[in-house]
C-alpha cells in the first residue's frame, strides 16, 4: 500500500495543467457502446476508475487501445450486456452502461452498485426512467434485468436532477423511438459535454446545460470522436491549494464558466481570481476570511468542493457552516482534520468550522475521494509532516496530484506505507 507523505508550511507559486475530467471521461467512454465501429476519445486522464471503465468496456467485448492519450475503443464485436459485480462494486459509473446497452441492443444485466462510502445512492430514477422508455426491469439476485423489444420517447420528470440519471437517460433516449423530454435534468458541464458529443454521432438533443432537455430518436448512431473537457473539480482542487497556502498560482484549463460557484466562495474568503488567456490564477489571501457554503447541484456549489473547502476553513479566521445537501454522508473527512488539529463540530448535515487554528502534521486516513484531497490541502496547510494512507482512493481521480503539486514547489511525495 502507498501513502503520501507532505511537509507543510510551503507557498505554492507556478502553474498546474488540469487533466481531461473523470465525470466526463466515464460517461463518453460508454456513450461509444451505442454506435458499430471505431471510437477515438482524447485528453482521458490516466486514472484507476477509467482503468475499470475500460476493462468493463473490455468484458462487454470491446477492444480498446491506448495510442497517444487517445482511447481508440472498437465496438463492433460487443458479445456481452453484462456488468458484473466485482466491476460495479469497484465503480459504480458502471451503471452508465445500462442505457447504451438497453438502446443498441434491448438488454443489459447491470449489478445493483449497491452503497457507498458517501451514501446510499440508489439508481432508482435512472430505472423509472428506462422503463418510462418502455424497458422491463426486474431485479434478480443483485442484479438489474432489463429488456425491451425497442426503446419509445417518453416525457420523463426526475424527483430530482440526477447527474447519472440524466446521462444514461440521454444515451438511451437518443436511439429510441420518437421524442424523449426529460425534464428537472442535471445541468452539470459533462451533461453538456455528453450531449455535444452525442450530437456528434448523430443524435438529436438540444437543451442540454438547461433543466429541460429534448431528444429526438434516431434509427443509428456513428462512433464518437472527441476530446475530453479539463476536470473542473480537479481545477477547484488546485484553486484552493493557492489559496490556502496564500500562493499565486495559474490554473491552466480552469474555465471560468464552470466554476463560478467556487469562484464567488474563494473571493469572499480573499482570494484574487484572475482570469488569463488559457486558465485562471488565483492569488491566496494573507489572511484567509471564514465563509459559510452550502452544496448543491450545478450551477450551485458542488458537493464534490465541499471537503476540499472544509480544508481552508480549517485555517480561515472566524468560524463557517458548510451545509451538505447532496449527499447524506460526505464529512468523513472530518475526523481525520480533527486529528490535525481542526475544531470542527458536525450538526446533522452541516459542519461548524472553529478557524484559524494551527493545524498540525499527522498520519491521516483517506476515506473517499474527495475527502482525500481535503486531507492534503490541510497538510499542506500545517506545520511539520501529514502521512495520508489508503490513498489508493485519491488515485480514482486525481492524475499525478503529488508530483502537480510539487511542481509548484510543494513537498509532498509518494512512498510505499
Ligand atoms: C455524479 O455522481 C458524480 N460521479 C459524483 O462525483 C458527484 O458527486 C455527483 O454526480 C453529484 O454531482 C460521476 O459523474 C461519475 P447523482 P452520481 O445521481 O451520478 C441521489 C466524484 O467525487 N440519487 O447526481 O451518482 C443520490 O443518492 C463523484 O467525482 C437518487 O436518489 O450523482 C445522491 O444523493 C462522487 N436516485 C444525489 O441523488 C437516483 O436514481 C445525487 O446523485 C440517482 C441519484
Amino acid at each position: 500500500m502507498e501513502k503520501i507523505v507532505i511537509k507543510g508550511g510551503v507557498t505554492l507559486n507556478g502553474e498546474v495543467q488540469v487533466s481531461g475530467a473523470k465525470n466526463s471521461a466515464l460517461p463518453l467512454l460508454f456513450a461509444t457502446l451505442l454506435a458499430d465501429g471505431v471510437s477515438e476519445i482524447c485528453n482521458v486522464p490516466d486514472l484507476r476508475d477509467i482503468n475499470t471503465a475500460v476493462k468493463l468496456l473490455r468484458e462487454l467485448g470491446a477492444e480498446v487501445e491506448l495510442q497517444e492519450g487517445c482511447y481508440q475503443i472498437n465496438t463492433r464485436k460487443i458479445q456481452s450486456v453484462e456488468a458484473p459485480y466485482d466491476l460495479v462494486k469497484t465503480m459504480r459509473a458502471s451503471v452508465l452502461v445500462l442505457g447504451p446497452l438497453l438502446a443498441r441492443f434491448g438488454h443489459a444485466r447491470v449489478s445493483l452498485p449497491g452503497g457507498c462510502a458517501i451514501g446510499a445512492r440508489p439508481i432508482n430514477l435512472h430505472l423509472k426512467g428506462l422503463e418510462a422508455l418502455g424497458a422491463h426491469i426486474h431485479l434478480d439476485h443483485g442484479y438489474v434485468e432489463a429488456t425491451t423489444d425497442g426503446l419509445r420517447g417518453a416525457k420523463i420528470s426526475f424527483d430530482l436532477p440526477t447527474v447519472g440519471g440524466t446521462e444514461n437517460l440521454l444515451m438511451a433516449a437518443s436511439l429510441a423511438e420518437g421524442e424523449t423530454v426529460l425534464e428537472n435534468a442535471a445541468r452539470e458541464p459533462e451533461i453538456v459535454q455528453l450531449a455535444e458529443a452525442l450530437n456528434s454521432m448523430g443524435a438529436k438533443i438540444e437543451g442540454a446545460g438547461t433543466a429541460v432537455i429534448n431528444i429526438q430518436g434516431v434509427a443509428r448512431l456513428e462512433p464518437l470522436e472527441c476530446q475530453v473537457i479539463p476536470d473542473r473539480i480537479e481545477a477547484g482542487t488546485f484553486m484552493i491549494a493557492a489559496a490556502i497556502t496564500g500562493g499565486n498560482v495559474l490554473i491552466r484549463g480552469a474555465v471560468r464558466e464552470d466554476q463560478e460557484a467556487l469562484i464567488s466562495k474563494l473571493i469572499e474568503t480573499g482570494a484574487e481570481i484572475r482570469p488569463e488567456a488559457d486558465g485562471l490564477r488565483v492569488i491566496g489571501p494573507k489572511k484567509v476570511a471564514s465563509v459559510d457554503i452550502r452544496t448543491s447541484v450545478f450551477p450551485g456549489f458542488p458537493t464534490d468542493m465541499q471537503a476540499q473547502f472544509m480544508a481552508l476553513m480549517t485555517v480561515a479566521e472566524g468560524t463557517s457552516r458548510i451545509s451538505e445537501t447532496v449527499f447524506e454522508n460526505r464529512f468523513m473527512h472530518v475526523c481525520e482534520l480533527q486529528r490535525m488539529g481542526a475544531d470542527i463540530q458536525i450538526d446533522g448535515h452541516s459542519a461548524i468550522i472553529r478557524g484559524a487554528n494551527q493545524m498540525t502534521g499527522a498520519p491521516v486516513m483517506a476515506t473517499d475521494l474527495r475527502a482525500s484531497a481535503s486531507l492534503i490541502l490541510a497538510g499542506l496547510a500545517s506545520e511539520n509532516t501529514t502521512e495520508v494512507s489508503r490513498i489508493y482512493h485519491l488515485d480514482r481521480g486525481y492524475e499525478k496530484i503529488e508530483e502537480k503539486l510539487a511542481a509548484l514547489g510543494a513537498q509532498i511525495w509518494r512512498e510505499q506505507e
